[in-house]
């Protein structure tokens, strides 16, 4: 564990980003450092410039790693640093991934890097919902979980339409990535995704895929670099596409999602079956869209059906839902209806510290009451 010492700063944000990278950070003074044991110090000078005990202490303890936060890279400032004693100065913005390579290149410590965690969302049938719920998890997740970024990777071969229901025009796709694995690496990825509202980062489906390069190993590399670099990851997953369904050993949870029409009912049956068979019982879970409580085949047939409880049911607003589409603007992002609300709701039990197992009793009881006039 890397022990750091903040100094001299107000940031929250800052702060949160150090505390998101697993160290254990606490604040003080230059002074107060050499008290306690401190691998590194990171000295916020945006408000009151860089202090000559900066230097004083780099002189005393060299072994000290010392990174500077600045709003501009001023030349002032670096030679300022370099007669300190101090090579890393980060500017505004300041990214999590920079901080934390400064702080491996000041302490000669590589810091654990967290593996994220990553959720697929699969529909039983074509048209259930299943991009709504991805779109929308991703939203709630991306706005809850600042500064740290979300991605939603839409894994449709074509014609995914995430992108749409952000409301965001991508440059480049899956394919982009999947066609230069060889140069992979976070700098590059970071070009291929498009920034949307509220955190979440979109890598979306191809407009028009290249033969073969949607295969096995590169899918399955794909989820695993994004899980490295992302603390949360959502799949829009296509359900007719064997490929794909057969690399998801890394996910975290697979999300079923169904709804109260026979058909879908019992794909939904066949789709749980087979995933459970192939990823084991606990990693797939059944949701519900479009909740409707005048259905002629209520939740619990539902579940009888499929063989599997329903751990998360969201209402159906048809207005909203078709408004939100329209507008290329997530349900989540609002804040007085029922769906967005049970979109944040959900994401929040996804955001624990663990992934929940299927408690379906309170998404039940919850659908239920939302439903009650
Ligand atoms: N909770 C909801 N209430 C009412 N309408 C909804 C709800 N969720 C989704 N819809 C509507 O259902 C339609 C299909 O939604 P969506 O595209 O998310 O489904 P899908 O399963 O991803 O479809 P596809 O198979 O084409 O990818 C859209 O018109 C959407 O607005
Ligand atoms: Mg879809």
């Amino acid at each position: 564990m890397i022990h750091a010492t903040l100094v001299a700063s107000h940031d929250r944000q800052l702060e949160d980003a150090l505390r998101a990278l697993g160290l254990h950070l606490e604040r003080g003074t230059i002074e107060s450092v050499t008290l306690k044991p401190t691998d590194v110090v990171i000295v916020d000078v945006r408000e009151k410039g860089l202090f000559p005990a900066v230097a004083a202490l780099k002189r005393h303890h060299p072994h000290i790693g010392i990174v500077i936060v600045a709003s501009v890279l001023d030349p002032t400032l670096l030679l300022e640093a370099m007669r300190a004693g101090v090579s890393e100065v980060l500017p505004e913005p300041i990214v999590a991934d920079d901080v934390r390579k400064a702080i491996e290149r000041v302490t000669d410590k590589r810091m654990p890097t967290e593996v994220g965690r990553v959720f697929g969302f699969v529909g039983a049938k074509g048209g259930v919902g299943t991009t709504t719920v991805a779109v929308n998890v991703a939203t709630a997740l991306g706005s809850a979980s600042k500064p740290a970024r979300v991605l939603l990777m839409d894994l449709h071969q074509t014609g995914g339409d995430a992108a749409v229901f952000m409301g965001v025009e991508p440059r480049f796709s899956v394919m982009d990535v999947l066609n230069n694995m060889h140069r992979l690496d976070e700098t590059f990825f970071r070009t291929l995704v498009v920034q949307t509202a509220s955190h979440t980062d979109l890598l979306s489906s191809p407009e028009r895929p290249l033969p073969g390069v949607f295969e096995r190993e590169r899918l399955q590399r794909l989820i695993s670099f994004a899980s490295g670099i992302y603390k949360e990851t959502v799949i829009d997953l296509p359900q007719s596409d064997g490929a794909v369904l057969d690399v998801l050993d890394e996910l975290s949870a697979i999300y079923v999602v169904a709804n109260q029409e026979l058909a879908t009912v019992k794909s939904a049956s066949r789709l749980t079956t087979m995933l459970r068979e192939r990823y084991g019982r606990d990693k797939v879970t059944l949701i519900l869209s479009r909740s409707d409580r005048h259905a002629e085949i209520g939740h619990e047939d539902v579940e009888k059906a499929v063989g599997a409880q329903l751990s998360h049911i969201f209402p159906s607003d048809y207005r909203v839902a078709l408004q939100a589409l329209n507008k290329g603007r997530p349900i989540a992002l609002d804040n007085h209806n029922e769906l967005s609300a049970s979109f944040k709701r959900f994401a929040h039990r996804l955001s624990g510290k663990r992934a929940e197992s299927t408690s379906a009793r309170s998404g039940g009881l919850f659908g239920r009451l939302t439903h009650r006039s």
